[in-house]
């Protein structure tokens, strides 16, 4: 029975006419595809007896033979023909490119690029430090009491718990100002941008992975002054020169005194809205005088050297900059947001 198909089937295949590409096409689909005439026969060779299915793999095998010479030839052909009337045009240099579609970049990378340049024009250079930490880098020698909340499992994503050496995914990216001037000893004066993560419930507001960049400035007496005068500049950079500044007395664990520091709404400039909460003013970042416990941690004399930090959220700064209402765009990927910052 099959060896019967395979017969008529070779007859067939002789027969064909292959001269236009359709039929070639045809040919291709009807014998030589997977869903083909041939795999089929090759398909019923399991069903034979054993004695029979040398004999009838060598027929299917002939006949696969002349089918793919039979699809060659044709093909050759065909191509020959075409050339000579000239049906192929021949390659034409001076046509236009199709249209190539650039993507664009991300908007935390946007900002974090223009954050860098702004602080690179006047002396900064960029660090870069581990996402997961020690609990030493990351809060004792941060001056972070033993108990301090910001510690517990609530905020922090632990990857192991071995006693006192705890490792973590770091909070914040103020462990790399610990790695620097550890390393290094003053003038100090970097930038440090990177993701950290805390366990916090995915929100408009919230999410468990964010961006934020540090700024470290350790020398011969730096002072309050210096911070200030950083900062007015970096905010009228970024945001204009018209936008007013505020430092607010505030506390972190590792500066002393410590201040946070809001700029004027640029929706409602300082009339109040909803963005602002009626205030006129926006939180953008947290900065302070290095406290002497962590220069001291760090083995760099306090005495002789004073330094500020700062540190600020990438996407905090992206949202006010370009009026992004919910965190979570910045992670889904919808391809209809990251459009809108092409050429920015
Ligand atoms: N590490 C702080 C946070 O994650 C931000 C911060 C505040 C960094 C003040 C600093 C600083 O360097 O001086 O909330």
């Amino acid at each position: 029975m099959s060896l019967e198909k395979a017969r008529t089937t070779a007859e067939a295949i002789a027969q064909y006419s292959l001269e236009t590409p359709e039929q070639l096409e045809q040919f291709r689909l009807q014998y030589l595809s997977k869903k083909g005439v041939i795999t089929d026969l090759f398909g019923a060779m399991k069903d034979l007896p054993a004695e029979d299915r040398k004999q009838f793999g060598q027929v299917v095998n002939e006949l696969k033979e002349q089918a793919v010479a039979k699809f060659k030839q044709a093909q050759e052909a065909l191509e020959a023909a075409q050339t000579a009337s000239g049906a192929t045009a021949p390659l034409d240099l001076s046509l236009p490119v199709l249209p190539h579609s650039l993507g664009a970049q991300h908007p935390i990378t946007l900002t974090k690029n223009r954050i860098i340049e702004i602080f690179e024009r006047i002396g900064f250079n960029v660090a870069d430090g581990p996402e997961i930490e020690d609990d030493w880098h990351n809060f004792t020698a941060l001056n972070f009491p033993p108990n301090h909340p910001a510690r517990e499992m609530q905020d922090t994503f632990f990857v192991e718990r071995n006693g006192t050496n705890d490792v973590l995914l770091r909070t914040h990216t103020s462990n790399v100002q610990i790695r620097m001037m550890k390393e290094q000893q003053p003038p100090i004066r970097s930038i440090m941008p990177g993701r950290v993560y805390r366990n916090e419930a995915i929100s408009a507001r919230a999410h468990c992975l964010f961006h934020q960049v540090e700024g470290l400035y350790v020398a011969e007496n730096v002072s309050f002054a210096d911070l200030k005068q950083t900062l007015y500049h970096f905010v009228r950079e970024m945001f204009g020169q018209e936008t007013a500044v505020r430092f607010r007395p505030s506390y972190f664990p590792f500066t002393e005194p410590s201040a946070e520091v809001d700029i004027s709404c640029h929706l409602c400039q300082g009339k109040g809205c909803n963005v602002c909460k009626y205030t006129g003013w926006l939180e953008i970042l947290g900065c302070g005088m290095v406290d002497p416990n962590v220069l001291e941690a760090c083995g760099i004399d306090p005495v002789r050297y004073t330094g500020f930090a700062f540190g600020m959220g990438i996407e905090r700064i992206a949202m006010l900059k370009y009026r992004i209402k919910d965190l979570r765009l910045f992670t889904e990927n919808d391809a209809r947001f990251l459009r809108q910052f092409s050429g920015v």
